[in-house]
């Protein structure tokens, strides 16, 4: 039933780039399902998911069990060739769960219960929860173990998106076993916590809590390991559902969906428990570069899996979420989608397939829109369709990137605790700043831990990496004595595992690699700048150190810290560590880039226009060129091959329409 690639299971179904979404036919009278059907045909659809919230539906009362609907859904996707992604059901416990257990109800860190009538009300950490879900994912998995229409487990949904944490008294006990777990005694968590501090020492495991509310900053290593326990209890939530999965249909790949830079939950740490990585991405409107930001996810996700993913959802146009919900242009929807493609997805999926009538997210999109077909949604889900069919050939295919941005889930938790140099620290917001100038460039980037395999990059961006353990700052090491060239950021291997400050100066785990010595950090009052010696200017940060043993490139030009590096860089072995002790944007950001790729010897995909995206995907036999239009205006390209969208040969030129999309087969002699 399933190919086994990687280690991964892969779907053996769909055959080509898996299109559809999730599918929600519970909300709609029965009959509309032939139309539902015709129109997937006509959409070319070929995957759906189904069941995400149908707890509620599937066990109408504890242990009955009503299959009915659903046997029918999946007999009717069966004969329809289309492959279901069947969820397991267990995000929404339905409110006959959660009225008759409110001991289930998620507390959050002030007391407030939070109650049942949305979605996700549990508490990850509830056995009585956990035994309700594992005992419907018997049931489904054994109904429908040797279904057809069953191509993969959806496990759940979006784990943590409204319950990450909750912090009521079964999940402080739940903490305890886990802290227990991690440091066998007090002495040592006592230790770990600094709890000699501000009289904070345990005598007892029974004294601890989680960090609910406090008067004051509460402990900085509490906080730590408890979004370490969050992430870690949610996950085991997942794995207990993938064991009876794995058990009863052992063939079937299993997956969940995840949520892009979604910081409660270490992916690092998840991605290896799932067949397929699959994401969820939806644009983010307030951000200054929504565009680029699907790419960054598209590499997350490509750099978790190791390979191709999928793309679970994403919307046809509008979400409801968001303050503003602003619809997307004419031929976004095609080139969004395609974006994601290029990034190494093997499938593109959307919430929802009808846009439902009723209920919290009745202003969400649809592919097939409250207006009904004669729309440019639907219009644009349909060439979609065509498109990713004349894609098939490109499934599998893999993306290469030279260079790497270097991040850690648990450096960011602790890189944006509270009491900190500067409250402007955010970890998201720099690695995309990094990506985006990366992006600009085409470069293709991955996103990589720490623990990964480096030595195949030529060059490593490492932001705000705060909390770095010894063997992290001796990989980085062997990475650059061995030619690579590395870019460290300020407010990196400041701290150990534990939060605790490196002594002897900054940057702490990385001084002697990067050949700097730092004294005292002098974080920029909000909209403050600089002045740098290279007449640029600097924002958010400076500091007060000298170079020990490195080039001072650029030195700090103003106030306390004149004189002080800014940006230096150290020969090391074959390679080269650069640190950078301010923030950059602009101009000045792609300066630095402009040089550590010279350096490096990282080559562009390709040199287009700004606001065109170029990436490739290949293979050993075959090599795909993604051209993409982010701008209003025609785009002139210089690109070589068969465009599998239009079926027009290229040849050394290509005029790629705004927002338009062409991928390119090429010669693969190159
Ligand atoms: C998430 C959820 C969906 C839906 C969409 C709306 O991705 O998984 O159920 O709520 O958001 O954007």
């Amino acid at each position: 039933m399933a190919d086994q690639t990687d280690g991964r299971r892969w779907p053996a179904r769909p055959a080509g780039i898996a299109f559809g979404g999730d599918y929600n036919p519970e909300q709609w009278p029965e009959e509309l399902r032939k139309e539902d059907l015709r129109l997937m045909a006509e959409a070319h659809v070929n995957f759906v998911t189904v069941a995400v919230f149908s707890w509620a539906l599937l066990e109408p009362a504890p242990g009955i069990f009503d299959w009915g609907w659903l046997d029918r859904v999946m007999d009717d996707l069966a004969e329809a060739g289309i492959a279901a992604d069947l969820a397991t059901a267990t995000a929404s416990p339905p409110p006959w769960f959660s009225s008759s257990n409110p001991e289930t109800l998620p507390i959050r860190a002030d007391g407030t219960k939070l109650w049942w009538g949305s979605r996700q009300a549990f508490c990850p950490s509830s056995p009585l929860y956990r035994q309700a879900a594992v005992r419907l994912v018997e049931a489904i998995a054994n109904r429908y173990a040797t279904h057809p229409a069953l191509a993969m487990w959806h496990v759940h949904n979006e784990y943590g998106c409204h319950n990450a944490a909750c912090f009521c008294d079964i999940s402080a006990a739940a903490f305890r076993a886990w802290l227990e777990e991690r440091y066998g005694d007090l002495a040592s968590l006592n230790e770990a916590w600094g709890t000699a501090f501000w009289s904070q020492r345990y005598s007892s495991w029974e004294q601890i809590i989680p960090p609910r509310t406090t008067g004051a900053i509460s402990n900085p290593g509490q906080q730590l390991d408890w979004a370490r326990f969050c992430s870690d209890e949610l996950l085991a939530c997942y794995l207990a559902e993938m064991t009876v999965l794995r058990r009863v249909t052992p063939d079937v790949p299993v997956t969940t969906n995840m949520m892009s830079l979604f910081k409660p939950l270490d992916y690092q740490r998840w991605a290896r428990h799932l067949d397929v990585i699959s994401n969820d991405h939806y644009r983010l409107n307030f951000l200054e570069r929504p565009d680029t930001d699907l790419s960054l996810s598209g590499d997350l996700m490509r750099s978790l899996a190791g390979g191709p993913w999928w793309l679970m959802e994403h919307s046809p146009s509008a979400v409801n979420w968001q303050p503003y919900n602003l619809a997307k242009a004419p031929g976004q929807l095609v080139r969004d989608s395609i974006v994601h493609v290029a990034r190494g997805a093997d499938a593109v999926g959307f919430f929802q397939w009808r846009a439902s009538q009723a209920g919290a997210e009745k202003y969400h999109s649809g592919m097939v829109p409250h207006a009904g077909v004669d729309t440019k949604v639907w219009r644009e889900v349909t060439a979609l369709g065509r498109h990713l069919e004349a894609l098939s050939e490109v499934k599998g295919t893999v993306v290469e990137a030279q260079a790497a941005i270097v991040h850690s889930w648990e450096s960011w938790w602790a890189a944006e605790l509270g009491a900190h140099p500067s409250a402007a620290l955010d970890v998201a917001s720099h690695i995309r700043s990094w990506h985006c100038a990366l992006w600009d460039r085409n470069v293709t980037t991955d996103v990589v831990s720490p623990d990964d395999d480096l030595s195949r990059y030529r060059l490593l961006i490492v932001p705000n990496l705060y909390l770095m353990h010894d063997e992290q700052a001796a990989k980085l090491t062997a990475y650059v004595e061995r030619g690579g060239t590395l870019l460290v950021t300020y407010f990196s291997g400041i701290a150990d595992g534990h939060d605790h400050v490196r002594l002897g100066g900054y940057p702490g785990a990385l001084r002697e690699l990067l050949g700097v010595w730092v004294e005292e950090f002098y974080p920029l009052a909000p909209g403050g700048t600089v002045q740098l010696s290279d007449s640029s200017a600097g924002t958010l940060w400076s500091e007060l150190g000298r170079a020990d043993d490195a080039e001072v490139l650029v030195s700090f030009a103003e106030g306390a810290v004149t004189g002080s590096p800014a940006l230096t860089r150290r020969q090391v072995g074959a390679g080269s560590a650069f640190y950078l002790a301010t923030h950059l944007s602009g101009a000045h950001l792609n300066a630095l880039v402009s040089r550590l790729l010279d350096e490096s010897g990282v080559e562009p995909v390709l040199r287009a226009p700004q606001g065109v995206e170029a990436v490739r995907r290949s293979s050993e036999d075959a090599r795909y060129l993604f051209l993409l239009n982010h701008t209003d205006q025609e785009q002139d390209v210089e690109a070589s091959g068969f465009d599998l969208l239009s079926g027009v040969q290229a040849s050394g030129r290509l005029a790629l329409a705004p927002g338009g999309v062409a991928v390119l087969r090429e010669d693969p002699a190159g």
